[in-house]
């Protein structure tokens, strides 16, 4: 990679995070207040012109990953194009193109995507229950989600992972039936700890520890192992003996995972954000639209990254959990 992705630190960013829209069509209440969020001007946000020319330019610089997210990518028009697109800097180095969705409308244009240079995909989905599904996302669509979900599970050239923030008193309840669902399928179900975000009602009584987590599946499973993470995964991994799929853990709140941070994003209007923490961000897209070439980009680009902080402040006010009931799997945790 060329030097303009590596920060202060000595962190080599090769993978990159490309918001297609701020627009969702769910209201998950951890994430989104039942009204939205205010949107920026239709004319602010990227074209896909725009997305391949910076596109180009991360992976020239060494990004090999790039993930689509949201909002909600899939309601973007044109998003086949896109992913075709991006697919054609395989040239350049780029391996994967992963996507996170919420499988709402996801099955419509599976095929075509993954026709098109589509490899990865991290699907959002809360609970099995219907019923529980409405309270989460405020939105009906749970069987719409079980579509895409077994569409893509039929798909084995697609990597598919399964994303369940764990609310206590919500959805805790299901867990081991997510863990069910990893045995004959290849699939990797992560749990993720409800972050505070502005205005999502963070509490602390709703977050349950990725610990307390493992302990109660050691319970059921008491072969649980630690499986090899790849290198800069958000999530640690166990797999059940003669299970076909995994079980891993994103702990956000009780281990952040900031020392081998390997990502930038790229918000929906232009931005570049170094940090999902950090409020700072620098448009991209008005220096485009100014007129400026490549070089000057790409000294933009690597004034953002050497501007990047050690690590973020989000844990700062909590009481760091111990592990002590979970067998000494999770990796100890750093306090601050
Ligand atoms: P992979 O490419 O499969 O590794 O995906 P991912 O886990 O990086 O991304 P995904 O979009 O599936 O996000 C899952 C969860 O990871 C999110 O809910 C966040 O909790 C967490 N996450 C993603 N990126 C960051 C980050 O930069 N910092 C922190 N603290 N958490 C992140
Ligand atoms: N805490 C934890 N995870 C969250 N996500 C959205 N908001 C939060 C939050 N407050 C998850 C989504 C999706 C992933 C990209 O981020 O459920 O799976
Ligand atoms: Fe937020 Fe994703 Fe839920 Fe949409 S589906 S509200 S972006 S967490």
């Amino acid at each position: 990679g060329s030097p303009s992705l590596v920060d202060t630190f000595g962190r080599h960013h090769n993978y990159l995070r490309i918001s297609l829209t701020e627009r969702c069509n769910l209201r998950c209440f951890y994430c989104m207040p039942e009204e939205g969020i205010e949107l920026s001007p239709k004319q602010n946000i990227l074209s896909n012109d725009e997305i391949i020319r910076l596109a180009a330019l991360f992976v020239k610089s060494g990004v090999t990953k790039i993930r689509l997210t949201g909002g909600e990518p899939t309601i973007r028009k044109g998003i086949v194009d896109l992913v075709a697109r991006l697919s054609a800097l395989r040239e350049y180095g780029l391996k994967s193109i992963g996507i996170t969705s919420n499988g709402l409308i996801l099955h419509r244009h599976l095929p075509s995507l993954v026709e098109n240079g589509l490899t990865h995909l991290n699907l959002s989905l809360d609970t099995l229950d219907p019923f529980k599904f409405e309270i989460m996302t405020r939105r009906m669509g749970h069987e719409a989600v079980l579509k895409t979900l077994n569409m893509a599970l039929a798909t084995p050239i697609l990597k598919t992972k399964m994303n369940v923030v764990v609310i206590k008193g919500l959805n805790d309840s299901e867990v081991l039936d997510f863990v069910e669902m990893t045995k004959d399928q290849d699939l990797s179900i992560r749990f993720i700890e409800f972050m505070p975000f502005t205005g999502n009602k963070w509490d602390k009584a709703k977050m349950v520890p990725s610990a307390e987590l493992l302990s109660t599946i050691s319970a059921q499973h008491p072969g649980i192992t630690k499986a090899a993470d790849e290198l800069n995964d958000t999530a640690r991994s166990y797999r059940i003996p003669g299970y076909r799929g995994s079980v891993g853990f994103i702990s956000s709140m009780s281990d952040h995972f900031c020392s081998s941070c390997n990502r930038l994003r790229l918000t929906a209007d232009g931005q570049i954000k170094v940090c999902l923490f950090d409020a700072k961000e620098v448009s991209l897209r008005d220096q485009m639209r100014m007129g400026v070439d490549d070089a000057t980009l790409l000294q933009t680009i690597g004034r953002a990254v050497r501007g990047k902080n050690e690590k973020h402040a989000a844990t700062a006010p909590m009481r760091i959990i111990q592990s002590r009931s979970a067998l000494g799997l999770l990796r100890a945790h750093r306090t601050k």
